[in-house]
């Protein structure tokens, strides 16, 4: 949800800003823009609404020289993706320049006040009153102090941002802040950095720096790094954040896009987050940071996240449920944060986000730990404020996520939640040690079940031909596996733009069954379980009435063969909740041959972005 980037050293900007807006694209592609300081000390603005590609080829064509500048790639909140409300934006005199993520939810105000006193405006969009509040405190109590204008500028602000900020007046020098939106610094001995988060940073160090909210931090052309509070008082001791992902995990390594990297390394993901978690107590959970009473004495579990981390949720519902015996509440986290959550003194809200930076989750988790409950994080990216602010952070350690459809995060998640409610049971004693070993047992089974089903995936490319002239699609699915109906017809629908609808199988008596005609296509998830029977039914009712079936099946299920022409087939899985970690990579390979066969980005679909930090 917009990314924002700054640079001032000894290289030529341009080259650092592109790189890193090429890394953030992911959080926003609508529209991209730099601005560089040039050698005569004026500022030089390149925008255009696309893709960072263009934007290239613009700075390209108008070779921008300097060692200073700042960029930024947009997904629009106020006013349309065009050239013109493209970041950076400027002063009236253009002589500063900021970018921003965020929401500056009092701007019209402030915009009208501005207007009164002369200012004039040039874009629709939120962030360019930030820049004429700071033109103002330059010119008056900030006398030309840039880190201070910014500073009074923020003290007139509300809502969020991540700010990077330049100054034809200032050479060298580029200041950033940020109150609930990300943003790390790093200070090398090559020059000073600023991003929305560590991957642009990951090619030049491996150390940076966290800004609490209201921070002010001064970046220096010789590398250096000032950070003052709200107050203006020296922040002497920085957060550290050491980036343990090297550059070339953000890289496409030889796959033609970002989500067929990510989907094949699942299993190398899931492989790297059980090692070394079967210790002598059985699951070692260190990262809950609650002593065994204390998890022991936990009787309600609230489980918040958005998308297909709130499906991660659903079945981890019923492992807990299952396993814990401790009633499970799953929210979304947009719908919690206007209703009145059931706490009890010893309630644990367990927050599921991958890129940690969810603005929903982080209120629905400010609001739980007002309320007293404990917040454990599960995500992916480090240092997120997920991280930051909870009480025990889990990270799912699947290296960088690109591809805006999540797919290694969610079967990651969904290991971290196994493990989380395996830590659980074992704690208040509603299983022993030698269960606990059995289910673990199960999940080092699941990199091998899935490289079984990525070697398959010449099933997918064949059935994506069913979806060829469709306009919607059905996925079925019973238990744990209602919920891979709703990830496969998310990932289809966000990726492929085909509509998709899931329900449990049962339910689609109830009305969906209206949708099916000749040739309509139904996904239906029926692995060899206890409620096989009964999808198989769901599959034949379909089948009466015109459906063409995709199967996602166990080996051998001959029922299945002879009812389906298109058959996913998983190989036999040691529990019936390992299932859904398996059968979602089939789901995840049909979304994307679907998608591509339909032309479309798989890695940036319309209207997205990996990272809402929106509410
Ligand atoms: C779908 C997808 C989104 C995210 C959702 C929450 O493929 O990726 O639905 O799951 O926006 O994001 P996180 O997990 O970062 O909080």
């Amino acid at each position: 949800m917009c990314g924002v980037i700054g640079y001032t050293g000894k290289g030529e900007a341009i080259d650092f800003l592109l790189y890193g807006l090429q890394t953030l694209e992911y959080r926003g592609y609508d529209s991209a823009g730099v601005a560089v300081l040039s050698p005569d000390d004026n500022l030089h603005l390149v925008k255009v609404a696309g893709r960072v590609a263009a934007l290239k080829e613009r700075c390209d064509a108008a070779n921008l020289v300097g060692t200073t500048g700042i960029g930024h790639t947009r997904w629009a909140t106020h006013g349309a993706p065009t050239d013109r409300n493209a970041h950076p934006h400027t002063s009236c005199d253009g002589r500063i320049a900021v970018v921003h993520n965020g929401i500056i939810e009092n701007y019209e105000t402030l915009r009208r006040q501005l207007m009164a006193e002369g200012h004039s405006f040039k874009s629709d969009t939120d962030t360019e009153v930030v820049a004429h509040l700071i033109e103002d405190a330059w010119r008056g109590p900030a006398r030309g102090d840039l880190a201070s204008a910014v500073r009074y500028a923020c003290d007139r602000l509300e809502g969020s941002w991540a700010l990077g900020v330049v100054c034809a007046d200032c050479p060298g020098e580029v200041v950033v802040t940020r109150k609930a939106s990300p943003l790390v610094v790093a200070s090398t001995k090559d020059g000073a950095y600023a991003a929305s988060d560590v991957m642009p940073l990951a090619k030049a160090t491996s150390h940076c720096l966290q800004l609490d909210d209201y921070d002010i931090a001064t970046l220096h052309e010789d590398g250096t790094i000032d950070i003052v509070d709200r107050e203006g008082n020296a922040v002497e001791h920085p957060k550290p954040l050491d980036i343990d992902w090297d550059a070339s995990a953000a890289t496409l390594g030889g796959y033609s896009d970002f989500m067929a990297k990510e989907i094949a390394e699942q299993p190398a993901a899931i492989s790297r987050l059980l090692k070394d978690r079967l210790g002598k107590h059985g699951v070692e959970l260190d990262e809950l940071s609650m002593s065994n009473d204390d998890l022991a004495a936990i009787d309600r579990v609230y489980m918040v996240a958005c998308g297909t981390s709130y499906h991660v949720s659903l079945i981890a519902r019923e492992l807990v449920q299952d396993w814990a015996k401790i009633p499970v509440f799953c929210e979304y986290a947009s719908e919690l944060n206007y209703k009145e959550p059931l706490v009890t003194d010893h309630t644990l809200c367990v927050i599921i986000t991958q890129s940690g930076e969810t603005a929903d989750t982080l209120t629905a988790a400010r609001r739980m730990k007002a309320l007293g409950c404990k917040v454990f994080a599960i995500t992916n990216v480090l240092g997120s404020s997920a991280a930051r602010e909870s009480d025990g952070t889990m990270y799912i350690q699947a290296g960088p996520e690109v591809c805006v459809a999540s797919t290694k995060a969610y079967t990651a998640q969904m290991v971290a939640s196994a493990l989380l409610a395996l830590r659980l049971a074992l704690a208040n004693g509603s299983m022993d040690e030698d269960e606990v070993r059995g289910h673990f047992a199960s999940l080092e089974q699941v990199p091998g079940l899935m490289e079984e089903v990525i070697s398959r995936r010449w099933q997918d490319k064949q059935a994506a031909r069913v979806f060829r002239n469709a306009k919607s699609a059905l996925f079925l699915g019973r238990g744990v596996n209602s919920t891979t109906a709703y990830e496969g017809a998310l990932k289809l629908k966000e990726i492929s733009y085909l509509h998709a609808e899931a329900y449990p199988a049962g339910e689609m008596k109830h009305g969906p069954i209206a949708l099916l005609e000749p040739g309509f296509p139904v996904v239906a998830i029926v692995p060899a379980d206890h409620v096989h029977d009964k999808t198989v039914s769901n599959i034949e009712e379909s089948i009466a009435r015109g459906a063409t079936v995709v199967a996602v099946a166990t080996d051998g299920d001959e029922r299945v063969a002879k009812l389906c022409e298109n058959v996913l087939w998983i190989p036999p899985c040691p529990e019936e909740w390992i299932v859904p970690l398996v059968a979602v990579v089939h789901l995840q390979l049909l979304a994307r041959y679907v998608a591509r066969a339909r032309g479309c980005d798989v890695d940036k679909p319309r209207n997205l972005a990996k990272s809402v930090t929106v509410e």
